[in-house]
């Protein structure tokens, strides 16, 4: 049983495969944390410590560690539930009532000692993953109004103090640039208030205790959730530190009418005493398993890097042909197809086929992709209107604006307002005409700009995430072969919320293939690689860089190509098919696979990363600039099986004296090594010339 209540202690214990986490009810009825760490089986070891001030200035309910504090009473932490009543009382007062159980999850309901105010708390245990998720939903069995001023998604507690934050900053074309800094006192917050998902932050955190790559505490959790979120971290006066996620606040507030129930996103977490690297194939193996079932992603031509909004019907399928030649499976036509779009400043809104750019309509393009044997995908961007189309003139009032001020407009564009059931149907039905009328296998969802404005619709930074969940929930079940993609100016949208509805991200406009290894990095700290989308391009500033570096680092995703595929050469087009080839026949591993970054404690700037699945791993070395002087680098793999043999080819290291005298190089070498001397004793490689990188494929017993 994964789930225990200790019925004699009032004790709920929470075991996943290496970990345990704990909670009780006490005598005032307060749900009192009481342990998340390394898995304790004892579970009549666990007790409810009594509860006592250190001070006057130091109150019990402050220092106390709770599962779902709420605003009221001596409590100047961070509270979960702040509320205010018809009334005009703003102080809760929570009470244990009962729980519930079933296999894997658990429900626990604390209800307001006056008013008529549920709290209702959701646990589920995914054990072999070592992860929790938790939920929280707030009813009103009231007859009047509750305003809800905020409700996060729940709070935990770390034994520890000294620990290191690791997050990412950054931009559009920078995002998933990672930090790491120390806690010192007081609180760090991470959040968001663009509406939709930003650059910025992303909704996850990850605190270690001097852990490392394969070894060490680490604590870390995300919130699935494409919003406003708010994650606020706390080393306490008392000892411990305090996580708490969830919306954010911030120009929020929710109205609960009688009978009104809202439910927060959930928050999923974990612990692992294996560093981060377990960490990240934790949450991996929890998102292929539960989030993204299907086949293995297609390898996609996407052309909007190669004619921007010049989209033309005859391009498009010379585009689509030489595509199939490569051995593309997925055809994408992105921005431009649509309504009066020449350039971002129109269209958007009105969603008919541009009839000087298909005379004919798409279905010929269509027909000819599937022709060629492979599926059609197309962009969108239903959340948005540009100015001058008939969508806005005819409606106004569709968009979040202020009474009295001009509405804001950024990329040319405003922000259909969602919280409308008119415009929620408006979409709806737009996708769903698009896709009745045409044999379209693949979505890219845009989002180009946040929202803003959202005047007396002080529900919007819900309302909004929630209507777009539930449009791709619709779709998808009209449509379940249909795949979706969400991107958001790149990697604006890369969620657990998104994650939960779309199949795909896009993670960066940045598509520089070196810029882009920092991105994957980062991104595969939390997300699974079957996700991430990465194409080859033309579009980056080191233009020169080698063909089979842009190859190699795209492959370390699900593969898609973006060049103007017109312009290459015959030896260009014969390399990408090699290049296709070979990714097919690796992709399981990529896609299914247990993923590694590798440390290595050479000077050397390798990037090096690995992917095991079954019988087969995979080595992916990036050199960005190699000197002739500099030795190979040792590089230790992971996750083998000790006592089994792998054979695998490698390139032959030449020694400064041989590059020196121009003797040949490209060359490879056969061997076979046990799982117990890769894993130990490691392999040398030395990679030469700038932006130089491989794979090597390693396969048990051969
Ligand atoms: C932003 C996306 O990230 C790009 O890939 C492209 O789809 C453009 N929008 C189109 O406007």
């Amino acid at each position: 049983m994964p789930i225990q209540f200790v019925k004699e202690k009032n004790i709920f214990v929470l075991h996943t495969a290496q970990t345990t986490y704990a909670f009780g009810i006490d005598n005032l009825g307060l749900l009192r944390h009481l342990y998340w760490g390394k898995r304790i089986d004892h579970i009549a070891d666990f007790e409810i410590p009594d509860l006592a001030e250190i001070s006057s200035n130091d109150p019990v309910l402050d220092l106390t560690l709770e599962e779902f504090p709420v605003f009221g009473g001596m409590r100047y932490k961070e509270t979960c539930l702040k509320a205010c009543f018809s009334d005009g009382t703003r102080d809760l007062e929570y009470k244990y009532v009962k729980y519930a159980l079933k296999d894997n999850s658990l429900q626990v309901i604390l209800r307001d000692t006056f008013y008529g105010l549920e709290i209702s708390l959701d646990y589920t245990i995914h054990e072999t993953q070592d992860l929790i998720e938790r939920k929280a939903t707030v009813t009103n069995h009231m007859d009047t109004d509750v305003a809800i001023e905020a409700i996060y998604s729940g709070q935990l507690h770390i034994p520890h103090q000294n620990l290191t934050l690791t997050a990412t900053h950054g931009h559009w074309l920078a995002e998933f640039q990672e930090f790491k800094q120390k806690l010192g006192m007081g609180k760090t917050v991470l959040e968001n208030r663009r509406g939709i998902s930003t650059h910025n932050h992303n909704p996850f955190f990850i605190l270690d205790n001097g852990a490392t790559e394969t070894l060490g505490d680490v604590y870390y959790g995300a919130l699935k959730w494409s919003g406003n979120f708010k994650a606020v971290i706390e080393p306490r006066p008392y000892g411990t530190t305090l996580i708490q996620m969830g919306v954010n606040p911030h120009d929020c507030q929710l109205t609960l009418k009688a009978g009104d129930s809202f439910t927060t996103p959930e928050m999923i977490f974990g612990y692992t005493v294996g560093g981060f690297g377990t960490m990240s194939r934790n949450l991996h193996d929890y998102a292929r398993k539960n989030l993204l079932q299907g086949a293995d992603r297609p390898v996609l031509y996407n052309s909007w890097e190669a004619t921007f909004f010049d989209v033309k019907s005859e391009e498009q399928i010379k585009l689509a042909k030489k595509a199939s030649e490569m051995g593309v499976e997925l055809f994408v036509i992105d921005d431009g197809w649509f309504g009066n779009r020449n350039s971002d400043a129109d269209g958007l809104g009105d969603w008919y086929v541009n009839p000087e750019k298909f005379p004919d309509g798409l279905n010929p393009l269509i027909r000819e992709v599937k022709s060629l044997g492979m599926k059609f995908g197309i962009w969108i961007e239903p959340e948005m209107v540009n100015p001058p189309t008939e969508l806005m003139k005819k409606n106004p009032n569709w968009i979040y604006h202020s009474k009295n001020r001009q509405p804001d407009t950024s990329r040319n564009q405003m922000v259909l307002n969602l919280t409308l059931p008119e415009v929620k149907n408006f979409i709806f039905n737009m996708i769903d005409d698009l896709l009745a009328n045409h044999d379209i296998d693949y979505i890219k969802w845009d989002a180009n700009r946040p929202i803003s404005q959202i005047g007396m619709t002080k529900e919007a930074g819900i309302r909004h995430v929630e209507a777009v969940y539930e449009i791709v929930q619709q779709i998808k079940q009209k449509y379940p072969q249909l795949l979706i993609e969400a991107c958001a100016s790149g990697g604006g949208r890369v969620d657990y919320g998104s994650l939960s509805y779309f199949d795909d991200f896009w993670t960066s406009d940045n598509t520089d293939p070196f810029d882009r290894l920092t991105i994957h990095k980062t991104y595969s700290y939390i997300y699974p690689i079957k996700a991430m989308r990465a194409w080859v391009t033309d579009h980056h500033y080191r233009p020169h860089l080698p063909l089979s570096f842009k190859f190699h680092s795209a492959m370390m995703g699900s593969l898609g190509m973006g060049c103007n595929i017109l312009n290459f050469s015959e030896e260009e087009i014969t390399e990408s098919k090699q290049f296709i080839e070979a990714y097919k026949k690796i992709r399981p591993i990529i896609q299914n696979g247990d993923f590694y970054r590798l440390e290595h404690n050479s000077t050397n700037a390798y990037h090096l990363f690995e992917y095991t699945y079954g019988e087969e791993a995979l080595l992916f070395a990036f050199l960005p600039q190699s000197h002739i002087y500099r030795a190979s680098v040792n590089i230790k793999l992971q996750g083998l099986d000790e006592n089994v043999d792998y054979s695998f080819s490698i390139p032959v290291a030449r020694s400064a004296n041989e590059i020196y005298e121009g003797l040949k190089s490209g060359n490879l070498t056969t061997k076979t090594k046990s799982g117990a001397y890769l894993m130990n004793h490691g392999i040398d490689l030395k990679l030469e010339g700038d932006y130089a990188s491989t794979i090597i494929h390693f396969k048990k017993g051969e």
